[in-house]
């Protein structure tokens, strides 16, 4: 989608679509704005600006105008929704042009504001062009705003046109990695491969500027990441542990803050030897949204530049039965040297984490360390699917998570890390245990797993995001992914600075 910022002249667009809240209908001055209606009258009497409404106010064929409400105080979540549904519910109406006309809504008097309106609408405008049908092989109709030949032309008055274009571009950019990234969580178990995830580093990090390594199963081997080896032993994929790195382009000898990722990479969880049940197993597919959050948060990162030291590590294998699979019972060796009594094979994610979390600590030695994975149906049950459990002893590392997801709608909320549930976790055989074996605590008791291999890192937080990663985002027939996590964590990261 290319993007043009343009000042609101007396000429007609294509298409033209105006953002209002209800408290703007008042006072909005739509004289001498169509040549053939009297638009005034029919916006009191018929649009109510609430949001996701809108009013087609002029029809012919060279000046279309639509309404848009946002409602009243929208927030970013909030104007993207609209803007996505609305692109969706239209997209057999819309052309490739696109008008976007700010100077109807008083967002537009206020810097932060319009940022913020710009930004999400061009976001929203991007998602809407979505297609889930990945495998479909006929009657694909590709979305106007999707063609190569797209443009959205945004009037706003000159005051604040410089930041109304970099937030359209802001806007776009975390758009088109979050639909890239909706592709690999959507993809199922037998496409979206370990391979593929490694693949997918490796061609975003050369085109936009990122390091990227992915270890082999020899290699894998030779480091001794033996936990990501043990869940493999089901599969039958080569695992892959995905290492990048990314730092600004004009670095020099700046002092930059130091952030590391981990993301759990499971591209198919059958729950192993202790094997899930078959209702919903396919949703399983998704249990890779982790990486995914830190795929797309490597590669938006590197688009924007920030001055940030990045690195993000994703172990990625699937979780399968097998002869040669791991038993519970079992008890296997790590990175870090620490020994795991198998409880559950099903508990997966934490055993892979484990390991990313451990090289990346020592490899590294990052100032901030953070992991993000559908880990615990216990999260689920607890928040729902409104935001993500996070866990860390670190309270400002909590506020600034808390703030970076209310900005962006990618919410996260706290949960204890109270050292009395350790004793959870103890094994009579080995270093650790990997499921407590009780019916409660489940997500907590995972986080506290985590922990023991952090060496304990002052500023690490666990981000279980198993309810918010995938789910009934009300533009698929089933459940499918959502993007979450590169908004909140690049949020993160730019307020880091
Ligand atoms: N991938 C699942 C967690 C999950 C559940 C993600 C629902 C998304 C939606 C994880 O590997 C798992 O199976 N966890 C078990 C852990 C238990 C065996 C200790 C769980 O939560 O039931
Ligand atoms: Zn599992
Ligand atoms: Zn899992």
């Amino acid at each position: 989608m290319k993007i043009k910022i343009k000042h609101p002249a007396k000429t007609t667009w294509p298409l033209v679509i105006i953002p209002m809240m209800p408290r703007d209908l008042a006072s909005a001055n739509f004289k001498n704005f169509s040549k053939k209606e009297d638009l005034p009258k029919k916006i009191i009497s018929s649009f109510s600006a609430k949001k996701a409404t809108c009013l087609l106010l002029a029809g012919s064929q060279t000046e279309q105008i639509i309404l848009v409400g946002i409602g009243e105080d929208p927030t970013y979540k909030d104007i993207l929704f609209v803007f996505r549904k609305f692109a969706v519910d239209h997209k057999k109406q819309l052309n490739t042009k696109l008008t976007l006309h700010l100077s109807f809504t008083s967002m537009a008097k206020n810097a932060q504001k319009i940022t913020l309106l710009t930004a999400a609408a061009v976001n929203g405008l991007q998602l809407s062009t979505y297609d889930i049908g990945l495998y479909k092989t006929h009657d694909k109709i590709v979305h106007p705003l999707a063609k190569s030949t797209s443009t959205l032309t945004i009037l706003v008055d000159k005051t604040f046109q410089n930041e109304v274009e970099d937030a359209a571009l802001e806007g776009a950019a975390k758009g088109s990695t979050q639909l890239s990234i909706m592709d690999l969580v959507n993809a199922p178990g037998n496409k979206a491969i370990p391979e593929v995830l490694g693949q997918w580093a490796i061609n975003s990090g050369k085109r936009f500027g990122y390091k990227t390594t992915v270890f082999s199963k020899k290699k894998i081997t030779s480091t001794g990441l033996h936990a990501l080896l043990a869940v493999n032993r089901g599969s039958e994929y080569m695992p892959a542990f995905v290492v990048m790195e990314y730092k600004p382009k004009n670095a020099g000898k700046k002092k930059l803050p130091k952030v590391g990722l981990v993301g759990k990479g499971v591209t198919f969880d059958t729950g192993g030897i202790s094997i899930k049940g078959h209702q919903n197993m396919h949703y399983m597919k998704s249990d890779m949204g982790g990486a995914a959050a830190v795929l797309g948060t490597m590669e938006l990162t590197a688009k924007l530049q920030l001055p940030v030291h990045l690195i993000g590590i994703v172990p990625a294998t699937d979780n399968c039965v097998d002869a040669t699979a791991i038993k519970p019972g079992d008890v296997i060796n790590s990175y870090s040297g620490k020994t795991i009594e198998i409880i559950d094979t099903d508990a997966e994610g934490r055993l892979i984490l484990a390991d990313g979390l451990a090289y990346l600590n020592k490899k590294f030695n990052p100032e901030i360390m953070l992991d993000l994975a559908t880990l615990t149906g216990s999260s689920v049950r607890t928040f729902g699917y409104q935001c993500g459990a996070a866990f860390s002893k670190n309270e400002q590392l909590i506020a600034q998570l808390t703030a970076a997801g209310d900005a962006t709608g990618e919410r996260i909320w706290p949960l204890p890390l109270w050292d009395d549930y350790q004793n959870h976790m103890d094994s009579d055989v080995a270093d650790i245990k990997n499921f407590s074996g009780r019916p409660v605590a489940g997500a907590i008791s995972a986080a506290k797993f985590l922990e023991f291999f952090t060496n304990k890192h002052p500023q690490w937080a666990h981000l279980d995001i198993a309810g918010v990663a995938f789910g009934d985002t009300g533009f698929s027939k089933q459940k499918s992914a959502t993007g979450y996590g590169v908004g909140l964590l690049v949020e993160f990261l730019k307020n880091l600075v």
